[in-house]
């Protein structure tokens, strides 16, 4: 009899932590090291075809910036890679070229932005100083943390879908 009404205590004794444990790994997960997730849950940004292909424009500048970068780190080509940094770091984003989108993005997003800007500066920075590829890389991922992060966030979805029930 006593040995039975314990079996249920034991179960939770050691569920418990268990539970702990899952509730501290989900509080602690980088965002950045995963991939989004089906059942879609970023946050909407509603915006006009315009402000869409500009935000666009600017990500594939971004894209090619770190394939640059990153083909220049494999040729060992220091000058190559602090040239398409600094170009990057320089580029405006897309509240820059164009008005309206000054609204519509969220301070946030402003934030993910400042931070891909300044780590492509300090990738320029560094590879003007002489930096190796060992010192570049781990910057190099702070950059792409900062996009993945962003990429996690937020989607575009077309602004009169704001009319939708
Ligand atoms: C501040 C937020 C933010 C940051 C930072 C960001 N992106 Fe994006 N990016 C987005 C959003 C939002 C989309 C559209 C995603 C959607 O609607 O599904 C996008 C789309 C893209 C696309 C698809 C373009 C197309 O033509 O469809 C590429 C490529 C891309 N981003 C590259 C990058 C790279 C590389 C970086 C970092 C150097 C970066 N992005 C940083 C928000 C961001």
């Amino acid at each position: 009899m006593r040995l039975k009404s314990g079996w249920p205590l034991l179960a939770i004794g050691l569920w418990l932590p268990t539970l702990a444990l899952s509730a501290w790994r989900i509080a602690h997960t980088d965002r950045s090291t995963h991939a989004s997730i089906p059942g879609d849950d970023r946050e909407a940004i509603r915006v006009s075809p315009e402000e869409r292909s500009t935000i666009l424009g600017t990500m594939n500048e971004n894209l090619l910036a770190l394939h640059r970068i990153l083909k220049a780190l494999a040729d060992d080509d220091l000058a190559a890679v602090a040239k398409a940094a600094d170009s990057a770091a320089r580029a405006p984003g897309p509240g820059a070229r164009l008005q309206s989108l000054r609204e519509v993005l969220p301070d946030p997003w402003r934030r993910s932005g400042k931070i891909v800007h300044k780590e492509f500066a300090r990738v320029a920075r560094l590879a003007e100083r002489g930096a190796t590829s060992s010192d570049l890389i781990p910057r190099m991922s702070r950059l792409t943390r900062a996009c993945v992060d962003c990429h996690n966030t937020y989607r575009l979805v077309p602004a009169d879908r704001r009319r939708d029930p």
